[in-house]
């Protein structure tokens, strides 16, 4: 190589290096990407769904279930990207504050010293946040409990996965904080808030007003000038004697403008015919413009008792503490080392919901305060909440916390419980409230015990565990050797199985069964591991309207590809 090559050479690593620095990112949040999970991402696994036992779980006839998952959230938001995508109104999350060996990152704790702790904690909390939302209602919000240790750059990483979307945060006053500190005593955490889209809202406090109050009709603030509206510049009539107020003109009445004190032209913040609507709304105000000369004016009245939507205050002083006591009392015993969330805090965070039945979600469930709560507010008739509203909860089973403590803090709650207080017996009634109580495994694809499975019956059950979550029933009624239908009160909703196996009669059963089906509108899972639509067609042309609902894709190519290793 001449010099000259060698020069040219070096001109163009240094063009590519001089590009590629470039397209770094200047702004927001930069950490070091950490490695793979050790067993939850550094391969191929597929992660599905078993019964956790038949010792666990709480039957109550209903079709509509609550559901409890134990193992790592990750692979359980993986599952749920097909069970739930878009289906979740509210996710609360109180995840690992990253403080003195809380954060597990795969199979090792990181310590505290650890130089890379910040980054460890980045890149578990970004996975599991990108996947959580894409869970979301275009409407839903994510609520994050999280303290002054991670806030800011949870806050950042918050911004960029949800943009535009910030909708608060809450500041919250927590017992503690320490009398030897050298500077502050800490005692607040914060409660960061965020939609899924710009639709997404937060129910507001609802407020009963003491006195009767006015406010000017007149707007203030942005796009206040006559010019900004003109349509909403218009006359308002009083007669002086009776008070009454009219639209029309009329001699001896007073003509009254939205004129600022200093002489201004504004508009009015209704709209004319709002205006004539709600005349009763409206009343004659007597005061004075600047330069001291009477003037009157037309507010609205808000008379007294009237029920108003306010905005919440950022700062929440209350449920600073009794967390774990509530948890004492409903287990019965103390159980140390565990900081479980007041109850009624997490309560007040799930009525933030605008609907009436949402479906809550926190896939960092510890002790199960997200169960509990959604139940008491279910039981009470004086929230918007109603018995629709469902749970589904996630926790690993760190310290068996899923078994010992969150599952067994529900089935508490469910059959009523009795604790002690100043030797006096406080008897708790029961909630009637349901759970499926299953449990996350996963299968890898190089795993040794794929040659000796019978795949088929394999697919097919765990395919239908899944299926279950979806549907968040798990009463599944056997119609035909080839149809079940799921035990559920709003829709009908069928699994197709065994196809491979049908003859020419058994579809025309089927069919015939579909058929009678009482509602015009039916789902059908086919569970056809390949050729859907070549399935699909002969069940297709009955007199109903038929959804053939998708199966989980990842799983399906898995299970193909154990398929072709076996032939
Ligand atoms: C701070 S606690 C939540 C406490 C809860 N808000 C309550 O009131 O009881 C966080 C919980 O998440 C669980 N957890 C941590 N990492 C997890 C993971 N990757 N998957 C599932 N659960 C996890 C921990 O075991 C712990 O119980």
């Amino acid at each position: 190589m001449t010099d000259l090559e060698e020069l040219q050479k070096e001109i163009q690593k240094l063009k590519k290096e001089n590009a590629d620095l470039k397209k770094r990112k200047k702004f927001g949040l930069v950490w070091e990407n950490k490695e793979r999970e050790q067993g939850i991402d550094d391969g191929e696994y597929y992660p599905y769904l078993v019964k956790k036992g038949d010792d666990f779980g709480i039957e109550n006839g209903d079709s509509n279930k609550n559901i409890l998952i134990e193992g790592d959230n990750y692979h359980a938001l993986q599952i749920l990207q097909y069970t739930h995508k878009n289906k979740i109104d509210v996710i609360y999350i109180d995840p690992p504050y990253n403080i003195d060996k809380d954060l597990k990152y795969g199979d090792r704790w990181i310590r505290k010293e650890d130089g890379y702790r910040h980054s460890y904690w980045l890149s578990f909390m970004q996975k599991r946040l990108l996947l959580a939302k894409e869970l979301l209602t275009k409407e839903g919000i994510i609520c994050i409990s999280i303290d002054d240790n991670e806030y800011a750059r949870l806050k950042l990483m918050c911004d960029e996965i949800f943009p535009s979307n910030f909708i608060g945060v809450f500041t919250k006053k927590i017992a503690g904080g320490k009398n030897d500190s050298k500077t502050i005593k800490v005692n607040h955490e914060y409660l960061l808030c965020y939609g899924r889209s710009n639709k997404s809202r937060i129910r507001l406090k609802d407020e009963v007003t003491t006195k009767d109050t006015t406010r000017s009709l007149q707007k203030d603030g942005d796009e206040e000038l006559r010019e900004d509206r003109p349509d909403m510049w218009y006359p308002i009539y009083v007669d002086m004697k009776t008070k009454e107020i009219s639209f029309e003109y009329k001699k001896g009445l007073l003509e009254i403008f939205p004129i600022k004190n200093d002489g201004t032209e504004r508009r009015w913040r209704w709209e004319k015919k709002t205006a004539i609507k709600d005349v009763k709304k409206l009343c004659l105000v007597k005061g004075k413009d600047n330069f001291d000369n009477v003037k009157y004016d037309i507010h609205v009245l808000t008379p007294k008792g009237t029920k108003k939507q306010l905005p919440w205050s950022s700062f929440i002083p209350d449920y600073s503490t009794g967390g774990g006591a509530k948890l004492t009392e409903v287990l019965g015993r103390k159980i140390p080392k565990m900081y479980p969330k007041n109850l009624e805090y997490i309560k007040w965070i799930c009525g933030l919901s605008t609907k009436e039945s949402p479906i809550i979600l926190d896939f960092f469930a510890g002790s199960g305060t997200t169960a509990h709560a959604v139940m008491e507010l279910i039981n009470d008739e004086n929230v918007h909440i109603t018995n629709n509203a469902r749970y589904i909860l996630v926790t690993n089973n760190e310290n068996k916390i899923c078994e010992d403590i969150c599952y067994r803090r529900i089935k508490n709650v469910t059959t009523g419980y009795s604790y002690q207080r100043k030797n006096k017996t406080i008897e708790i009634p029961a909630i009637n409230s349901n759970l499926e109580y299953l449990k996350l495994e996963t299968l890898k694809y190089d795993d040794k015990r794929h040659s000796e499975l019978d795949i088929k019956d394999f697919m097919v059950d765990k395919l239908i565990e899944i299926i279950k979550v979806k549907e968040m029933c798990f009463s599944l009624k056997k119609v035909s050797d080839f149809l079940y239908k799921f035990n559920k009160k709003d829709k009908d909703v069928y699994i197709l199985q065994n196809i491979y196996n049908m003859t020419q009669e058994d579809y025309i059963q089927t069919k015939k069964i579909l058929s009678e089906s009482k509602e015009d509108t039916i789902s059908i899972y086919t569970l056809a591991l390949q050729n859907h639509a070549h399935y699909e067609k002969k069940v297709a042309d009955i007199n109903k309207n038929i959804i053939f609902e998708p199966l989980p894709e990842n799983f399906l190519k898995l299970l193909r590809k154990i398929q072709r290793k076996k032939r």
